[in-house]
């Protein structure tokens, strides 16, 4: 079958740490062609989502000494031609947040090609439904203590009612703008302003969970099934977990509670068309559902000894034939 993945510049990527990356090799092993292409890159021609689309070979990462490993040029590119995204079988979307004004347009492109013909993933409408920080909000009993606001009146009066909050831009991701406040901080107000951006933007604000000390889990859900986890735990004076601002990654299993949260999600997460998300667990509590490019596939692979790209093409696979 041929693919086509939606990423970012494939310079920027890491082959050892990047899940689109993983996901791309799985398909070319399991004898799949694959090919890339950018936001920038989409056009509608004739009522039809065309993209420029550039076949890539990629050299597979190899463990070593517990790491990932490849050589520096890791990828091969063919030549670039411009053709119906329909060419596909399937198109995964896998460009990194923010979701900004370019972002959306690709998602309105992708919404022409006929699912009859070509599976999206995820869907754009579902992309586009789902905040990654709001979205957590529709499953109230299973979410810490939390608040959306840009008023620092309601925000004053959560922190009065908890020992420490969270604030989180809507927008963030990997641990970007995410700040830790508690009672009496001489900065309250103006770590408020700068964070609504002077009263400008909505933020959301939670309850401080003490157990982010014991990590921040990653569970990667496929169809709406849990099929892998990583713990992310903070390192050093840094309080949050993610990896990119070097939180230390940990084997770990999903314990029942987890697997309510998932089972609690799972009918909305099929009902909106998202197929491949990341959801982020914090003691028990879902913080975050990440629908646009899910990270940790390359670390619970590692860890567990398991191949989650295989899983997630193969699901793929089963549904379009
Ligand atoms: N309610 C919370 N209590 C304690 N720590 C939190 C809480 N929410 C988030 N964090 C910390 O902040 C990090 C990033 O939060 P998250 O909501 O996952 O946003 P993103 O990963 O998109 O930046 C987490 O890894 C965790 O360490
Ligand atoms: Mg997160």
């Amino acid at each position: 079958m041929k693919f086509t993945f939606i990423i970012d510049s494939i310079e920027k990527l890491d082959p050892t740490h990047d899940s689109s990356v993983a996901i791309m090799e799985a398909a070319q092993i399991l004898g799949h062609e694959v090919y890339i292409t950018t936001i920038d890159l989409l056009s509608v021609v004739d009522g039809k989502a065309y993209a420029h689309l550039q076949p890539v070979t990629l050299k597979p990462v190899e463990l070593v000494n517990h790491h990932w490993q490849v050589e520096k040029n890791w990828y091969f590119l063919g030549e670039s031609e411009f053709l119906p995204l329909e060419y596909c079988q399937a198109v995964f979307m896998r460009k990194d947040p923010p979701v900004n004004t370019p972002y959306l347009y690709a998602t309105y492109i992708l919404d022409l090609i006929d699912t009859k013909k070509t599976k999206v993933l995820n869907s754009p409408q579902g992309i586009r439904g789902a905040n990654e920080k709001m979205y957590a909000l529709q499953f109230p009993t299973v979410i810490p203590s939390t608040i959306v606001t840009q008023s620092k009146e309601v925000i004053a009066n959560f922190l009065d009612e908890k020992e420490a909050i969270i604030l989180k831009p809507l927008g963030g991701k990997a641990g970007e703008g995410i700040l830790f406040l508690q009672q009496g901080d001489r900065n309250f107000n103006s770590l408020i302003e700068i964070s609504t951006k002077q009263g400008y933007e909505p933020i959301m604000v939670q309850e401080y969970l003490p157990s982010a000390k014991e990590g921040d889990k990653r569970i990667i859900l496929l169809d709406g099934k849990p099929i892998g986890a990583v713990n992310r735990i903070p390192t050093g004076k840094e309080f949050r977990g993610n990896m990119a601002v070097g939180g230390r990654v940990a084997q770990t299993d999903i314990t029942d509670r987890e697997l309510m949260i998932c089972d609690t999600l799972a009918p909305k997460l099929k009902e909106d068309g998202l197929f491949f998300v990341g959801i982020d667990v914090i003691g028990g509590y879902l913080t975050e559902v990440n629908v646009t490019s899910p990270t940790g596939i390359r670390e619970i692979d590692r860890l567990n000894n398991v191949n989650l790209g295989k899983q997630v093409i193969s699901a793929v696979v089963n549904q379009l034939s």
